[in-house]
């Protein structure tokens, strides 16, 4: 008989039997389940609910429980519909009567609360820790390629000159974004549910923050409906993996472009490479594409709680069954491709001769040209008008700004002089743009160091 069959005459059909039980997937929560019905048992005995020997049964029956699960030699089953009511099943079936003491005063609404928290706060956890290992490698590489100069783009047209350091930082301060994001959303997740009942609370006098206490929770919570019926840290933790994930995805796809014969700025390693079983020439990036592809997956589960959650009435409903597959798949699928593409950053080979190459073409030094008249005094306006018109002939006559000469410049404007072509060497114009947040070595060097500290400071 089912645990809550007492008022049913009839047994579940087949069908529904199938549909409503949740224990291939939330099975995945068993030491969570445990955890928080061991801290539950200790609660109820020391406040005089149930007697200190049940609690001290109840405890180790469920320790038992644990170590056979994890021993590989537990058999869950659907009949128990979910993994709350299988362990409840196991216990009375290991230790007897006492077993069915261990559910007063509780629920599974407050149960399954408790257990997607405490399950959420080793995973958030568990993000940062691969998040703070991706930074490393960037701060690591972004070290090495201080002076590496590439050509900045904008709509990927080549805009100005800057340095692979530089550009590698800006996925710093994205992750670094995204790391404050985890945290701020672990802040949130650190409330103690259970307590809290079906919806209502109990009439038992409950020690509330012994259980916070016991289980390692910052605060409990403090509305009934309220605690049930949020998952606010699910959708939180998974809109801040979409993010992650989009941040990763544009990372990937200028790995992709890069790594293509048109640009040719990086390789990837062998090992993180796959090759065509038709075409015996090729070496495609698929990591980098994979991680790009796995983001819409993530987006998805992002979508699929918010949807399951809209217009959902006060307190729990069973919908909210359907939050846990989503959430396990944006776990997994974030901290998957962070596992994979830290070691495809790290073993990425640059070439450095390529990118100068591509930072000098392109008239990527215009803006600077323009620059050097307005320190000349003349208006910015009519300078940018001028080396339009300079652009304009240096295509006409197939050459770069550096090489024409100081009389050609003269055509265009009088206050150009000898000292032009220092200024507009693609050196110049990364050394020149050195104030905070620049691409300047000293100041990308400053944003290293700063990024160090920041990481050391937030290590989790
Ligand atoms: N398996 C359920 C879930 O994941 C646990 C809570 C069930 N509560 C209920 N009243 N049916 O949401």
């Amino acid at each position: 008989m089912k645990l809550w069959g007492g008022r049913f005459e009839k047994s579940t059909d087949r069908l529904v039997e199938d549909f409503h039980s949740s224990i291939s997937f939330d099975r995945r929560l068993y030491r969570q389940d445990i955890r928080g019905s061991q801290a539950h048992a200790r609660m109820l005995g020391e406040c005089g609910i149930i007697s200190l020997e049940e609690a001290e049964q109840i405890i180790a029956g469920l320790e038992g429980i644990l170590a056979d699960i994890e021993g590989g030699g537990v058999q869950f089953s659907v009949d128990a519909e979910d993994i709350h009511m299988n362990i409840e099943t196991l216990l009375t079936r290991r230790i007897g009567e006492v077993g069915k003491k261990l559910h007063t005063a509780r629920s599974r609404n407050d149960q399954v609360a408790l257990d997607v928290r405490m399950y959420m706060k080793e995973e958030i956890r568990a993000t940062q820790r691969l998040l703070a290992g991706l930074q490393r490698v960037i701060l690591d590489l972004a070290e090495q390629h201080l002076d590496t100069i590439m050509p900045g783009y904008t709509h990927l047209q080549k805009a100005q000159p800057v340095t692979l350091a530089h550009h590698l930082m800006a996925y710093f301060q994205m992750f670094r974004r995204d790391m404050e994001r985890l945290q701020d959303c672990f802040r949130r997740t650190d409330v103690m549910p259970l307590g809290s009942g079906a919806l209502a609370g109990t009439t038992f006098p409950l020690d509330r923050e012994m259980v916070a206490r016991e289980l390692g929770f910052a605060a409990i919570s403090e509305n009934s409906l309220d605690a049930v019926s949020d998952r606010d840290f699910a959708i939180e933790f998974t809109a801040a993996a979409s993010l992650i994930m989009m941040h990763l995805s544009r990372f990937c796809e200028e790995l992709v472009l890069w790594s293509s014969d048109e640009f040719r700025f990086v390789e990837m390693d062998d090992a993180f490479s796959t090759g065509s079983s038709i075409m015996p020439q090729k070496k495609n990036p698929d990591v980098a594409e994979l991680v790009r592809g796995k983001t819409g997956r993530v987006y998805g589960s992002l979508m699929a709680l918010l949807t399951v959650m809209k217009s959902l009435p006060l307190a729990y409903n069973k919908d909210m069954q359907e939050d846990k597959e989503a959430l396990f798949d944006a776990v997994d699928t974030v901290q998957k491709c962070l596992v994979t593409f830290t070691p495809m950053l790290k073993t990425l080979r640059v070439k450095n001769e390529v990118m100068y190459r591509g930072a000098k073409g392109g008239f990527t030094n215009a803006t600077d040209v323009a620059d050097y008249l307005a320190k000349k005094g003349v208006p910015f306006r009519e300078a940018h008008a001028v080396v339009g018109q300079l652009v304009l002939y240096c295509l006409k006559e197939g050459k770069d700004l550096q090489e024409i000469s100081l009389d050609q410049y003269r055509q265009f404007a009088p206050a150009f002089e000898e000292d032009v072509f220092r200024a507009i060497s693609v050196e110049a114009c990364v050394a020149r743009r050195s104030l905070p947040g620049g691409p300047a070595p000293d100041a990308v060097r400053q944003s290293i160091n700063h990024g160090r500290a920041w990481l050391e400071k937030n290590t989790v």
